[in-house]
């Protein structure tokens, strides 16, 4: 059984049945969102509860939207390993860093928190075919889950979409069609497409149910530190969908009393230097982005030019006294190596610019080096295999004995 209520705009305050269909239409950069009875969930539910519950993120069945246990659509994903850092922060001068490490998901992405909790609420709405513009990370995530589900998913990509990505939307009988030129018309070509053939759009925040799936990542932090916020939370944002899911479920987490009255996690953002409408809106002091023209960064994940949850970031981020940073490609794909190197963990690029980032914060004084930080890797680095530069190797033969180096 599911708690939910209604939907709501976060901005103009529009109430929308939650029982059919519903799309954000909201022009002011508003975000539909999914609505619970909380009182009724104090009741029912305890932190006890939950956590005698599945080791997925279903054991947060009752603050999510599916009602029927039958439409659950689910490849066991959630509940991930929040690894603690010490040799990466004792490098970096924090001392009390933790990695989330979502490339364990089925697909090697968080997108498969969205994926699977909005994949579950649609079919239960009687949804046939979703349809959505992806830099590939999602197109790779819906493509499974539709499958499993039995939807039809098409996938618009861009023409350096991931293999990995691509092998998983095709394989899985996703309609998968690559855009071989501006990435910035996807999201349009998409819309008119919906409208004209009566598919669902599951773009980034253009329905409130892929939020409540990535929320779960906000309950997860709180539930692994000890039903604790931590102090900062370092995440790398394209549409700015995950930073204001993860909020939306610290803010949940409040509501209920599971998690002590304060102060949110200081959120600190981290873009690519060649596609940072966020960074730049928040360094103006602007309360939304513009188009950003000139995308230059790598293959895989970060490439909203035109972020939807710009408005909804921006807040989190003055709000909470955070931080927003833009990482090089370069730095990136070095940040990636560092992380392996010191903690054994391997993030995708996209991932590993949280750690430029929060170098600059301990910098500014932003975040402070005894502070509770997490990072969010959000994919694997197996999934980017292709975008890291070829190792210099030694090689040998079978009659040459190894030497140690
Ligand atoms: C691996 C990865 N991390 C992070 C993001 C950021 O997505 P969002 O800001 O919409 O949560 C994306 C998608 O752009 C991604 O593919």
């Amino acid at each position: 059984m599911s708690y939910l209520t209604h939907l709501q705009c976060t901005t103009c305050g529009t109430r929308l049945p939650a029982d059919s269909p519903q799309i954000n239409i909201c022009a002011d950069g508003g975000i539909l969102e999914a609505c619970y009875d909380l009182d009724q969930i104090r009741r029912d539910v305890s932190k006890e509860s939950i956590a005698s519950g599945p080791s997925s993120l279903w054991r947060y069945g009752a603050l999510l939207p599916v009602e029927d246990l039958a439409n659950r659509v689910s490849l066991s994903e959630g509940w991930t390993p929040m690894l603690s850092a010490p040799a990466l922060g004792a490098t970096v001068g924090c001392s009390n860093l933790y990695i989330k490490d979502e490339g364990r998901n089925p697909s090697g992405t968080f997108k498969d928190r969205g994926a699977a909790v909005a994949v579950s609420r649609m079919r239960e709405l009687g949804i046939t075919t979703i349809a959505h513009n992806s830099s590939g990370n999602a197109a790779g995530s819906w493509g499974l889950y539709a499958a499993r589900a039995g939807l039809r998913c098409v996938n618009l990509v861009p023409d350096d979409v991931l293999p990995s990505s691509l092998q998983q939307s095709v394989l899985a009988g996703a309609q998968t069609v690559m855009l071989t030129d501006q990435w910035k018309f996807s999201g349009a070509l998409v819309a008119d497409a919906v409208k004209t053939h009566g598919w669902f759009n599951i773009g980034t925040l253009k329905e409130p149910y892929r939020v409540e799936g990535k929320k779960t990542m906000g309950y997860e932090i709180c539930e692994q530190l000890g039903w604790k916020l931590p102090d900062a939370v370092v995440y790398p944002t394209g549409g700015g969908l995950g930073a204001i899911a993860i909020y939306k479920g610290f803010r949940e987490l409040m509501a209920l009393g599971w998690v002590k009255e304060g102060p949110l996690p200081k959120l600190i953002v981290s873009q690519y230097e060649g596609c940072a409408p966020i960074v730049r809106a928040f360094q103006q002091g602007k309360d939304r982005a513009e188009i950003w023209e000139n995308l230059d960064v790598l293959p895989g994940g970060l490439k909203s030019t035109t972020p939807p949850g710009d408005r909804a970031v921006l807040e989190i981020l003055r709000d909470t006294g955070g931080g927003a940073y833009t990482a090089t490609n370069d730095e990136s794909i070095g940040a990636a190596g560092e992380i392996v190197r010191t903690e054994g963990v391997f993030p995708c690029p996209e991932s590993a610019t949280t750690l430029v980032a929060l170098k600059k914060a301990l910098t500014d004084g932003i975040v402070d080096g005894k502070a509770t930080v997490v990072l969010l890797s959000t994919g694997s680095g197996l999934k980017s295999i292709d975008v890291f530069p070829t190792p210099e190797i030694a090689k040998t033969n079978a009659n040459t004995p190894l030497t140690s180096t």
